[in-house]
C-alpha cells in the first residue's frame, strides 16, 4: 500500500484522474471499476475535463461500478446508474452498454449477483478499481464483518451508513436498507485499486484503515493484502496518520510519482 497526501481535496481527486487518465491512455480497453459517493464527484469531474479538453477516449473502455441499492430503478435519482449518467458516462464518449452496475430490482437478486461477477470476468477482470470509504470502515457496501473473501451479494446497511446517505434521501427512514455490492474478495482481485477519501470526518477510520489491524470489521483493511494499492489523501483526511513524514518522502523521491509530483499543465 502507499499513501499519497495532498494539499486539498481537490488536488487529491485531481491526482486520482490523473491516475485513470494515465491507465486509459497506456490501455484503452481498460476495464475501469467505479465508486460512487461525494468524494468520488471531484474525480468525474476532472475526467470530464480531460475528456473535453485533451480528448481522452473512453470509447473501447468498460466500466463496473462496487454497488447499487436494491429496490431502486436507474430512474431513481438515488440510483447509483443515475449518479454514474449525471457524473459520467453522459459527459464522455463512453458506449452505454460497455458500463455495468448491478440490477437492484432484478427478480432474483441472487442470481444477478452471481451473473454480475460472471461479467467481471468475462470482460478479464477489472484492471483500475476507484474506491472511497465509509465512515463504517467500508468500501463498497462492504459493511462491518463482511468476509474478507466474499464476493458480490447482498449486504443489509448499517445504521452508520445510514445516517452518512441520509442527506441524500430526505431522511434517513428513506434510505434503502440493502445494497448489491461487489465483495471484498471481487475487490481485491482487480489489478490495481486507488482509494480516495477527503476531510477530516474521514481521519479516524481511514487511519484504522491503513495502519491498523486486519478485519472483518473494516472492510477497507483488507486493502492492506493487495499488492497494488494506492491510498489517495487530502491533509484533513491523513491527521491521524502516523507514518506521514514516511508517506511523503515516497511521493517526493519515488519515481513512478515523478509525472504527478507537479501540477498538470493544460494539455498535457
Ligand atoms: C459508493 C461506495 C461507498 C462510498 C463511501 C464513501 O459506490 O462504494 O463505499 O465510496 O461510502 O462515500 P462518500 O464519498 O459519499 O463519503
Amino acid at each position: 500500500m502507499e499513501v499519497i497526501i495532498q494539499s486539498n481535496p481537490e488536488a487529491a481527486a485531481d491526482l486520482v484522474a490523473r491516475i485513470v487518465a494515465r491507465e486509459l491512455h497506456a490501455n484503452p480497453h481498460l476495464v475501469l471499476g467505479l465508486a460512487t459517493g461525494r468524494t468520488m464527484e471531484r474525480v468525474y469531474q476532472g475526467l470530464v475535463a480531460k475528456h473535453r479538453e485533451q480528448q481522452l477516449d473512453f470509447s473501447l473502455c468498460s466500466t463496473f461500478n462496487l454497488d447499487e441499492y436494491v429496490g431502486l430503478p436507474s430512474s431513481n435519482p438515488n440510483s447509483y446508474r443515475h449518479y454514474m449518467d449525471q457524473h459520467l458516462f453522459r459527459h464522455v464518449n463512453i458506449d452505454p452498454r460497455n458500463t455495468h452496475l448491478p440490477n437492484g430490482v432484478a427478480e432474483d437478486l441472487e442470481r444477478e449477483c452471481e451473473l454480475y461477477e460472471r461479467a467481471i470476468q468475462r470482460f478479464g477482470g477489472i484492471d483500475l478499481q476507484l474506491l472511497g470509504i465509509g465512515k463504517a470502515g467500508h468500501i463498497g457496501f462492504n459493511e462491518p464483518l463482511s468476509a474478507l473473501r466474499s464476493r458480490t451479494r447482498v449486504k443489509a446497511l448499517t445504521p452508520i451508513t445510514l445516517a452518512q446517505n441520509a442527506a441524500l434521501f430526505g431522511g434517513e427512514e428513506k434510505v434503502p436498507r440493502r445494497a448489491i455490492t461487489m465483495g471484498v474478495g471481487t475487490i481485491l482481485e482487480c489489478r490495481r485499486c486507488v482509494l480516495l477519501a477527503t476531510g477530516a470526518d474521514k481521519a479516524e477510520i481511514l487511519a484504522r484503515a491503513v495502519e491498523g489491524p486486519i478485519s472483518g470489521m473494516i472492510s477497507a483493511t483488507a486493502l492492506q493484502l493487495h499488492p497494488r494499492c494506492t491510498v489517495v489523501v487530502d491533509e484533513a483526511a491523513a491527521s491521524k496518520l502516523t507514518e506521514v513524514e514516511y508517506y511523503r518522502w515516497i511521493f517526493e523521491n519515488e519515481p513512478e510519482w515523478r509525472e504527478f509530483r507537479t501540477p498538470q499543465q493544460p494539455g498535457q
